[in-house]
């Protein structure tokens, strides 16, 4: 946060109150929420542990909540014995076997209903087939599907057996595959033959084949799923089809018991400096918390039909479509497809279609089906919606009045959501039966939960609306374990700033006159686009490694759909195009940048300077990089500029 100051000049006064639609049905009165907070209050640690007792059946109860002993590395729960998947399939046999699990959709439309009983029988059956396939407790299985009800299948079939499941985004490039595969050290690649998207295929095997070709040794096979049934081709001795992996698999597992703090799944993410880092979460605290949230927040009613339209490759996937879901017999709704095909009508019809009650999406998603006009959710019926839900980036307050007025009829509450990869659940949202909301802030910290804005020196800020840093100051269930294979680095990120006191979110933040949070952006060099996190340095060094560039600088731009767009200054090795300028290049260097990463990272615009702004010492001066990006005129000191001369070029004017 350095180089930038800190400032609010939001101003948002509307307030919208649980409507009494809502109130009808919804579980959480006034006064359990007050409950929960003073219990929390009281004691955070005991408050955790009743929750713990009451949510998860545990093989083995706990007997020490906490073991703080070697913070910041926090164990929870440490000698219960639990297993996730059983928590979220086997104990819904008793009442719920016949209730439908997941409603799937395709993208060109075709529908499959799985009920809990038929879940269970698909998870065990498919967790044999990875014993079969030498897989065992601790070993890491890397899955690449699609958005299909067999990514979910293959994530809980692994927590059975206590295998250590790393999800890749389907979108992400072989060669993000590939550093996934080597950090993770993975036995198996869980993947399909492709996946459907907007009447196209995209060809996750042909793209495990490429990443497996540039080293990946630790992989001994590949389970391959049919989805699309185009031509693949299948490596003998090292591939096999899903079906012939699970034909002759018995549908009885015995579910591994697994140690709270043993590792459930690791899902890499972007952070300021190096490669993706892979967040590690723990199996009881996680799910602790998966729950907790679904009835906080989510309201969660067995009446329900819930639909978080993350991908799985995503943390909210993991929590709001694979676990906590299914840990609270919900009826979930996964979608293969894209919200704007066959047109931008598509969400809406699938809420109508599927009678979807719980509807979670992201601001940039609501800002894109803004764009397209009313006509498309007036067209259908969304009288089922009781609450909807976003996460992932600050929602503008246009785009909140929007997704009130017209999708929620003005009766739906907006549960605004913060939370992050490492935090594993919601930690700062409304509990939709009694905080009045506004919009743009995510309002109050959740029970047991200890969110603080703080300033340098690590003192709370009391002002109402001043900036500083969000942190928390007390451990919770679900919080990230470490950095898989580099502690260092997580007490680095995260703990170090405030002496191992608080955890830094890496966010800036503010409290308004009634305490509501309001989140202001990152403090670090991490991009949000369309709701994802990509570090500034990883599509430099992506840029970089391309033959023709010699150094590149990435920021980002405010966009009106995407949230932030990606804005590169690049100096080539040979000249600099004319005026700057090279459309060619441009679709070359991004073309290369999404085979790199993905094509999430592609840069949106590519300016050509010889030099990049740099201080005397040699820092690139990105705070004037953002100033120039936005087109804005440079007010701030440029004398310490060593080239001052190359701003023209970097403005595009010479
Ligand atoms: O900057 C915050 C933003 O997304 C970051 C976390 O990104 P990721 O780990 O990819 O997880 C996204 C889904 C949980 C945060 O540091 N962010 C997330 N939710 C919100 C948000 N910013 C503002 N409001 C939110 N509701």
């Amino acid at each position: 946060m350095s180089e930038d100051n800190i400032q609010s000049t939001l101003h948002e006064t509307r307030h919208f109150p649980p409507s009494a639609e809502f109130l009808k049905t919804s579980l959480l009165s006034a006064d359990k929420v007050t409950d929960l907070y003073a219990s929390a209050e009281r004691d955070n640690e005991d408050f955790w542990a009743d929750q713990a007792r009451i949510e998860i059946d545990w093989h083995t109860p706990f007997t020490t909540t906490l073991d703080s002993s070697n913070a910041p590395f926090y164990h929870w729960f440490p000698d219960g014995k639990l297993n996730v998947s059983y928590n979220c399939l086997d104990r819904q046999l008793e009442k719920n076997a016949d209730k439908v699990a997941i409603i799937f959709e395709g993208d060109a439309g075709d529908v499959q209903q799985i009920t809990y009983r038929e879940l269970h029988t698909r998870v065990c059956v498919f967790a044999n087939a990875l014993k079969a396939q030498n897989i065992s407790k601790g070993d890491r299985v890397i899955i690449y599907m699609p958005m299909i009800a067999e990514a979910v299948i293959a994530m809980q079939a692994c927590v059975r057996i206590g295998a250590i499941h790393s999800v890749v985004f389907g979108g992400f490039s072989a060669s993000s595959l590939k550093d996934r595969i080597e950090d993770t050290q993975a036995k198996i690649v869980i993947t399909a033959d492709g996946g459907n998207r907007g009447g196209r295929v995209i060809e996750l095997k042909a793209t495990t084949d490429s990443a497996l070709e540039q080293g990946c040794d630790s992989i001994e096979s590949v389970i391959v799923f049919k989805r699309t049934g185009h031509d693949i081709a299948m490596q003998s001795g090292r591939d096999i089809w899903w079906s012939d992996a699970i034909s002759d698999q018995s549908s009885v597992c015995e579910p591994e018991w697994m140690n709270a703090t043993d590792p459930l799944f690791l899902l890499y993410t972007s952070g300021s400096t190096g490669k993706p880092k892979g967040i590690q979460h723990s199996t009881g605290g996680y799910l602790l918390n998966a729950i907790t949230t679904m009835r906080w927040v989510f309201d969660i009613q067995d009446s329900d039909v819930f639909w978080c339209t993350a991908d799985v490759g995503w943390i909210t996937g993991h929590t709001y479509v694979a676990y906590g879901p299914l840990a609270t017999g919900a009826t979930i709704v996964i979608f293969e497809g894209v919200p704007t095909y066959p047109d931008a009508g598509r969400f809406w019809a699938m809420c109508e279609r599927h009678g979807v009650t719980i509807f979670y999406t992201a601001p940039t998603a609501i800002r894109a089906l803004i764009k397209q006009g009313d006509d498309f959710p007036n067209n259908h019926d969304l009288s089922k919606l009781r609450l909807l839900g976003t996460v992932g980036e600050p929602i503008n307050p246009e785009a909140w009045m929007w997704y009130h007025k017209v999708i929620g009829k003005e009766h739906c509450p907006i549960v605004d959501t913060w939370w992050q990869t490492e935090t594993g659940a919601h930690m700062i949202a409304p509990i939709p039966s009694v905080t009045t909301t506004t919009p743009g802030s995510c309002t109050r910290a959740l029970p047991g939960i200890d969110a603080a804005v703080v300033n340098e020196q690590g003192e709370e800020i009391t002002h109402a609306n001043e900036g500083g840093y969000l942190v928390m100051r007390q451990p919770w269930p679900s919080m990230i374990q470490t950095i898989w294979g580099d502690d260092q680095r997580y007490q680095d990120t995260y703990w170090s700033m405030f002496d191992g006191k608080y955890y830094l979110a890496g966010d800036s933040a503010r409290r308004d006159e009634e305490g509501f949070f309001w989140i202001m952006g990152r403090i670090d060099d991490v991009l949000n686009v369309s709701g994802h996190r990509l570090g500034t340095m990883e599509i430099e060094s992506a840029l970089a490694a391309n033959p023709l560039v010699a150094e590149a600088a990435v920021v980002g731009k405010p966009h009106d759909i995407k949230g932030e767009s990606i804005f590169a200054y690049v100096v080539l090795k040979g000249d600099r195009p004319e005026n700057g300028i090279d459309d060619e290049l441009t679709q070359i260097l991004r073309a290369w940048v999404g085979e790199q990463i993905g094509a999430i990272a592609k840069p949106d615009e590519i300016r050509y300077a010889d030099n990049l702004p740099k201080t005397r010492s040699g820092k690139i001066m990105r705070r004037l990089l953002r100033t120039i990006a936005k087109g804005e005129e440079i007010t701030s000191d440029t004398s310490t500029l060593e080239n001052e001369s190359i701003l023209p070029q970097l403005q595009g004017k010479a």
